[in-house]
């Protein structure tokens, strides 16, 4: 089938390669000569494993083409899907301005009958919108509009794409769900489960499934401050409640709080849609609160431990907001760095990727280029994104080259033992503090998280997965 992208960003890229790659032929239009000339040029703007070797095998193929908003490909294509930017407003709502504005620049130029997709996060209603507005410019109703949303991970986009959980489809036009159901044919045949909704239900699974995912890092961040309190290790509580196949072990690691692109600016529409609807959404309005307050409180906590030293220096190791993405968007590292430097604290940083992603929003902040060199003379280190690189860190080189010993480790990444040898102290999320267990905070003998395998007992992995 012929498809067209508006938008190479982040979703239209990745999306289209996807596409590209199931066979069809797709034209991804960028409208910014500053992001479209790179791409024309076999350059990706951004770091997702292996997108960039799928973009250009399948720009040999000729599957997959770059073009400017003016390319002949729209009035040739079965699917056009909108793939722009819907920035927050003030509110937390969306702007839709982009997704408004793709829609009145193809309307004019599309055969009767191609089919119109949202790909990008819009609020319930949204695809009905855009459909009114077609009609409008073409003074016709011709052109049916269905929300297809993404559910794409970065750092693992295309797995996501290629062996999705599910596609979801959300189409109020028979046609129209036929041709969707035609691309992506090529999944479902493999067995990925095809959801057919009506728009608007689509347009929910969406907002619903990303607040429920961030509820569940909400609650497991919240039980961490309190297995910390009762002398409990988080490790062994979230292990032994994921066991519970209602629960599953997924999306149950305490950390710093989330961040990206998409939980934070989702929940905030998500809240923002149950108000301007009159329900309000209070479980996500508290959950939203509670995760700026956590990244808050952990920066305190660092400062509070370095109070009294003149001219603290902190090595904070890792600005992406999570593994395996230069992303730095609602990171922690965005919120805790400026709030040590407020406190008067040095800080010099570290990521293996997302440098110069970060760079530009952190002012004043010395940036190194390996764990070993931020280390260097810093009475704390502080890890915030769970890279592999972090994991495998030499800690007797790392203690050498610090003045002192603290590490808080927000990620549960070290193993507080291997840190001692190395002369380190460990503080990690929802752990008892080092020196301090279940014993003392309660009262009762600790217990050994184990789980019972048929006849053998087997400990419990202390690594976060
Ligand atoms: C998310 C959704 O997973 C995806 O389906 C949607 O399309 C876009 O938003 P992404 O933002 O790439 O994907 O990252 P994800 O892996 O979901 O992590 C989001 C945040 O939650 C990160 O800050 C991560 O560190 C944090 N997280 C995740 C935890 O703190 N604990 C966990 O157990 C899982």
């Amino acid at each position: 089938m012929n498809i067209v992208m508006i938008g190479a960003g982040y979703v239209g890229l990745t999306t289209g390669a996807c596409l590209a790659r199931l066979g069809h032929l797709v034209t991804c239009i960028e409208a910014d000569p500053r992001r479209l000339l790179p791409l024309r040029a076999g350059e990706i703007p951004i770091y997702e494993p292996g997108l960039s070797d799928l973009v250009h095998a399948c720009r040999q193929t000729g599957n997959l083409q770059f073009a400017d908003p003016d390319t002949p490909a729209l009035p040739e294509a079965d699917v056009v899907m909108i793939a722009v930017g819907t920035p927050s407003d003030d509110d937390g709502d969306i702007d839709l301005r982009q997704v408004h504005a793709a829609a009145r620049h193809i309307a004019p130029r599309l055969r009767s009958g191609a089919v119109v997709a949202i790909k990008s996060t819009v609020v319930a209603g949204t695809a009905r919108g855009v459909a009114e507005i077609i009609a409008e410019v073409r003074g016709k109703n011709d052109i049916p509009v269905v929300s297809n949303p993404e559910f794409l991970r970065e750092g693992s986009a295309l797995a996501d794409f290629l062996r999705a959980d599910r596609v979801v489809v959300g189409a109020d036009d028979e046609r129209a769900a036929k041709v969707m159901e035609d691309l992506y044919a090529p999944l479902t045949t493999q067995g990925v489960p095809y959801v057919r909704t009506g728009t608007v239900d689509a347009e929910l699974i969406k907002y619903a499934a990303n607040a429920c995912l961030a509820l569940r890092i909400g609650f497991v961040n919240e039980l961490a401050d309190l297995c910390e309190a009762a002398g409990g290790d988080i490790r062994a509580v979230s292990h032994g409640m994921g066991m519970d196949n209602r629960i599953g072990p997924r999306f149950l690691q305490a950390g710093p709080g989330f961040g990206g692109s998409c939980f934070p600016k989702d929940t905030r529409a998500y809240a923002a849609t149950g108000r301007r609807l009159g329900v309000r959404q209070t479980v996500v309005e508290s959950l939203i609160a509670a995760n700026e307050t956590r990244k808050e409180a952990l920066a305190q906590r660092i400062v509070d431990a370095l109070s009294g030293r003149r001219r603290a220096r902190v090595a904070v190791l890792g600005l992406a907001f999570k593994a395996g993405t230069d992303d730095v968007r609602d990171s922690a590292a965005l919120t805790i760095i400026p709030a040590l430097q407020a406190a008067g604290i040095q800080v010099v940083a570290h990521d293996p990727k997302a440098r110069d992603q970060a760079a530009p929003h952190l002012p004043g902040t010395e940036l190194a280029d390996c764990p070993y060199a931020a280390a260097e003379g810093a009475d704390a280190i502080v890890i915030l994104t769970e890279w592999e690189d972090y994991r495998r860190l030499d800690l007797t080189r790392l203690a050498r080259r610090m003045k002192g010993t603290q590490v808080f480790d927000y990620r549960n990444l070290l193993c507080p033992d291997r840190a001692a040898r190395a002369g380190l102290t460990c503080i990690g999320i929802g752990r008892p503090a080092p020196g301090k267990d279940a014993q003392q905070a309660t009262g009762a003998a600790p217990a050994q998280p184990r789980t019972h395998h048929g006849t053998r007992w087997v400990e419990v992995a202390a690594s976060p997965s």
